[in-house]
């Protein structure tokens, strides 16, 4: 069985994408195959590998209930890495537009019953709202990490996705858990973003990656070049802190701390 991980915040720019992109590449590399599912109507994910949804679209499979569920998986260029592309129509789904019984069981259900190709890990890039398809990819996942944006930082979005987490564990995923919180980028040149750091690991604790992600340009060139950091600059230093976050989600995912 993959493990299947939700990226949740609900504050936008918080480093979902950027987070879900870059942990999918270093684990590609590490060579376990991966599969990403944008699950954000933007779809910033899937412009990120220059992929375009094909016919059907996700947004459909999920309203027919799932047939044809696995046919949403395309290749990337990057080997090991698949995805299942985000389509405009997602905002329908996440605003309720579409009203479909059982609608925050969808995801779980295709992913239980069509999934054919075998993958180690499935991440969940989700929407910056706690709506419709947030909650999908609670219950359909079996782990959550939580990426903060160490100059943006919002205490309030943080507790009200930990508290959606929490609400979805009680009612309906009682195996999900919150494998971390990833602290994001960091300019550790400046005071303000030391000292949140130093307050999100108080707060947290053990919960927090010891790896954190710092502040840097390569991020976006990466995304520019549609490169995971590990294969834009495997060289660099951020390239190292993604290897290393990876290593850490592996070992929580195996039952180590
Ligand atoms: N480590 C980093 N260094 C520099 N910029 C970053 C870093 N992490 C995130 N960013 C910037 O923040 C933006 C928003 O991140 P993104 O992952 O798209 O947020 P979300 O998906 O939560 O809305 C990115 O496009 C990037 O420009
Ligand atoms: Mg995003």
């Amino acid at each position: 069985m993959p493990r299947i991980i939700a990226i949740v915040n609900r504050k936008g720019g918080s480093g979902k994408t950027v987070t879900a992109f870059n942990l999918a590449g270093a684990l590609a590399e590490a060579n376990l195959p991966v599969l990403v599912i944008d699950l954000d109507p933007q779809g910033s994910l899937t412009k990120g590998l220059d992929i375009t949804p094909g016919n059907p679209t996700l947004s459909e499979v999920l309203i027919r209930g799932g047939e044809g569920f696995s046919d949403l998986i395309q290749v990337t260029h990057i080997p090991n890495l698949y995805i299942i592309p985000a389509d405009g129509d997602l905002n329908g789904i996440e605003t309720g537009l579409r009203e479909v019984p059982g609608r925050e069981l969808r995801l779980r259900r295709c992913l239980s019953k069509f999934m054919t190709r075998h993958f180690d890990y499935i991440i969940l890039d989700c929407p910056p709202s706690l709506g419709s398809l947030t909650v999908n990819a609670l219950v359909a996942a079996s782990d959550a990490i939580i990426p903060v944006d160490c100059g943006s930082y919002g205490r309030d979005a943080l507790g009200s996705t930990i508290s959606t987490i929490d609400f979805t564990r009680e009612e309906i995923n009682f195996n999900l858990r919150v494998l971390g919180v990833l602290v994001c980028n960091v300019n550790s040149r400046t005071t303000y973003d030391q000292m949140a750091e130093a307050s999100i690991r108080q707060q947290f604790g053990p919960l927090v990656f010891t790896a954190s992600i710092p502040t840097s340009i390569r991020v976006d060139e990466a995304a520019e070049a549609r490169k995971p950091v590990v294969f834009y600059d495997g060289r660099s230093s951020l390239a190292d802190k993604y290897r290393e976050f990876a290593r850490e989600v592996i070992a929580r995912c195996q039952g180590g701390t």
